[in-house]
């Protein structure tokens, strides 16, 4: 294992919106898959970065009024940008790509040409569906009740002209990838992949859109851009050097070993990419991993939504590593999971709380209390030899099965042989990709060593230091051995928690080590142990959440742009007055601009006395005049006629005005059309 290689990557964010707890939780699990291979001692490359071209991009840069460069680097560099985030998460990736850095950029040109010269790549006209928010196509015979089999969306009608991939080439040698390897993962994926599209027929992908232009260029042809998945997942790949000169690395750690990604996009994971790097001559991953959602009331998560959870919030508010555990030991990575706040705080309180802390906090007070700080030299042997032979034959599970209660000792060795058998079996878990597995392993092993406490009395054994000094020492220095094997598996997942969890119990770095993972007794007996911080303080479930409310109503409420509203008004009006103006309901027959004027629309409304109103209104900068045809309004219809460039106005029309982010917002009242026009307004 020593300077084995090993490569995984996250998917690439789409910069559209913020990052939310769904995109923190495959990252967390790939940094947590990292650590760990790199406490193996393995030579990891770890790449995460995002994908920032297409279409949506555009669309939405287009609405922040700026160009799609600087929306996506506000949105991957700026304040609580994506950076930020990883930053915060205390994610250890080696390398971070933009899809718009120059080296992808000319590589991914290569690689088209390439597919292109090789006969893989073709020009045709796309018929199909396409949906925006996913950035997909689809045949009609893929809809899903005529909506995008992903997301269930709408899709529009698509016809250009445009590059195909001939992946239809490629359907035999995918499918047997996919059903006589272990290539996609967990299996249930495959089933899905190979019923859904495989079966069906593979049809040739379009890969090149002339819509839009934020895309990376077909050199050779001039307004086709190359089809944003193609980019994407080719990142994998350039991230390292391929076809590029900024990195010199893709010789020593492609093919990958494993991608992590939702299951959304295992479609273009275990069918688009191989085939693409088939036709590429190139050699494939060794696994792509699909994991399931984040729900949140049994839903995805989305902006558009507004269901988001901020991991900013949650983190600021419980710590990065409870999160980070939180959401590893929570979910089945494989499997969908319903997130909420009640069982983040839960998960710490039980887990982290009274499982794990308390077993420290005990621990290192009784050394603190019985001992001074250190435990006497000896303390350490094992006195009984009998149980060594079991505790090497046992799993962590299995627990030895009778203690005669007259010998204690046999409490050690079942706690003994749990701790040997602990890191095989965690190996084996985060091996399969199934981190939540692994700590359940390891919490079995914590919640054994807390039995251990109530079985041994170490209260008990104080009253009469004389006699059972030594067995006291003994007991306290297998919990700190059970504490200190525990630390090192949890520290991929925790690791500013266990490092204070080390200096705690007086563990130096050369016993945190995964060989000594493995090994019992390797704490040297008179370390010092400081009963430091709580780990894990307990969490007050009612009064969090509360708080946890507040303050995702606070920042909802600051995402919300800036508006500002005319001050109302203090001075009343009597009754009377106000019930002498006249609001009816109007239909516009007819509206144009008037000429000469910048700003009047003249408005021709059926205001129900069977005589045209004519009203003249100062909002041609809101509104195109054809749009207003067949609206139904609201206007004011006793108001003195006046006379405005020429033309006479009776009445005035309703709307409500406002000012976003400085700008002047006006929106007509507009009723249901149901209600007849004259009706009165009261
Ligand atoms: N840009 C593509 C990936 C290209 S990889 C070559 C993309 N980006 S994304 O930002 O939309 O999603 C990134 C990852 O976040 C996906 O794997 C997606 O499944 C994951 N998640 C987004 N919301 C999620 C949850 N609510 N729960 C779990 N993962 C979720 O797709």
């Amino acid at each position: 294992m020593e300077n084995e290689k090993f490569y995984i990557t996250t998917p690439i964010y789409y910069p559209s919106d913020k990052l939310h707890i769904g995109h923190t939780y495959c990252t967390v699990a790939t940094d947590a898959m990292a650590r760990y291979k790199r406490l193996q001692g393995c030579d990891v490359m770890f790449l995460t970065g995002t994908d920032e071209h297409g279409q949506k991009i555009e669309d939405k840069a287009r609405e922040a009024g700026v160009t799609p460069k600087e929306f996506v680097d506000n949105i991957v560099e700026g304040p609580k940008g994506v950076k930020d985030l990883w930053k915060l998460m205390n994610i250890s990736n080696d390398r971070f790509i933009r899809t718009t850095d120059g080296y992808h950029v000319s590589a991914v040109q290569k690689i088209f040409k390439k597919m292109h010269d090789n006969g893989d790549i073709y020009k045709g006209t796309y018929k199909g569906k396409y949906c925006k928010p996913c950035e997909s196509f689809w045949t009609e015979s893929q809809l899903v009740d005529g909506k995008c089999p992903d997301c269930g969306r709408e899709v529009q009608d698509a016809e250009e002209e445009a590059y195909f991939f001939r992946l239809s080439k490629y359907a035999d040698r995918v499918r047997d990838l996919l059903e006589n390897t272990d290539f996609l993962q967990p299996r249930s994926r495959v089933n899905e992949m190979v019923k859904n599209f495989i079966d069906p027929g593979l049809e040739d992908l379009c890969v090149s859109r002339t819509s839009f232009t934020w895309g990376i260029p077909v050199d050779f042809d001039p307004g086709h851009v190359v089809y944003v998945w193609v980019d994407a997942l080719f990142n994998y790949t350039t991230a390292l050097g391929f076809l590029n000169e900024q990195y010199g690395d893709y010789a020593k750690y492609w093919p990958a070993d494993v991608h992590f990604v939702g299951k959304e996009i295992v479609r273009f994971h275990s069918i688009i990419w191989p085939a693409m790097l088939m036709s590429m001559d190139m050699p494939l991953p060794k696994h792509v991993f699909g994991h399931g959602w984040l729900l949140l009331d049994g839903g995805k998560m989305s902006k558009s939504k507004g269901n988001v959870v901020d991991p900013y919030i949650l983190a600021e508010k419980f710590g990065v590593d409870a999160l980070r555990f939180f959401l590893m030991r929570t979910f089945p990575f494989g499997s969908d999971g319903n997130f909420s706040n009640e069982l983040l705080i839960q998960t710490i309180n039980t887990d982290l709380a009274n499982d794990l802390g308390n077993l420290v906090s005990r621990t290192t007070a009784m050394v603190g209390k019985y001992f001074g700080g250190a435990l006497p030299a000896g303390c350490g042997a094992i006195d009984d030899e009998r149980f060594l032979a079991d505790a090497a034959a046992q799993g962590s599970s299995v627990e030895l099965s009778a203690v005669n209660p007259a010998d204690p000792s046999l409490y050690d060795a079942q706690l003994v042989a749990m701790a040997g058998g602990l890191r095989g079996v965690y190996a084996s878990a985060m091996d399969a990709f199934a981190p939540h597995t692994a700590l359940s392993e390891v919490f079995k092993l914590i919640q054994r060593a807390n039995k251990y406490i109530d079985e041994t009395a170490p209260w008990t054994l104080a009253k009469d230091m004389e006699a059972n000094g030594a067995r006291l020492a003994h007991v306290l220095y297998n919990l700190l051995e059970a504490s200190r094997i525990c630390g090192i598996l949890l520290s991929p997942f925790m690791p500013e928690s266990m490092e204070k969890l080390f200096v705690q119990i007086g563990a130096g770095p050369e016993v945190q080590t995964w060989d000594s993972a493995a090994k019992w007794g390797l704490l040297p007996e008179t370390t010092t142990v400081t009963k430091g911080e709580n780990l894990f303080p307990r969490i007050d479930m009612d009064k969090a959440l509360e708080e946890l409310e507040a303050l995702e109503a606070e920042a909802r409420k600051a995402a919300l742009p800036p508006i500002e509203l005319e001050p109302q008004l203090t001075e009343s009006v009597d009754f009377d007055t106000f019930c002498k103006s006249d609001f009816r309901v109007v239909k516009v027959k007819a509206c144009e601009a008037v000429k000469k004027s910048e700003k009047l629309l003249k408005f021709t409304l059926d205001d129900g006395t069977g005589t045209d109103r004519q009203i003249l209104s100062g909002i041609h900068k809101f509104y195109e005049p054809e749009t207003l045809v067949g609206k139904t309004l609201v206007a004011i219809v006793n108001l003195p006629p006046r006379k405005m460039m020429g033309q006479m106005s009776c009445g005035m029309l309703l709307s409500a005005v406002h000012t976003e982010h400085g700008e002047e917002k006006l929106n007509l009242i507009m009723l249901d059309d149901a209600i007849p026009a004259g009706a009165k307004l009261c």
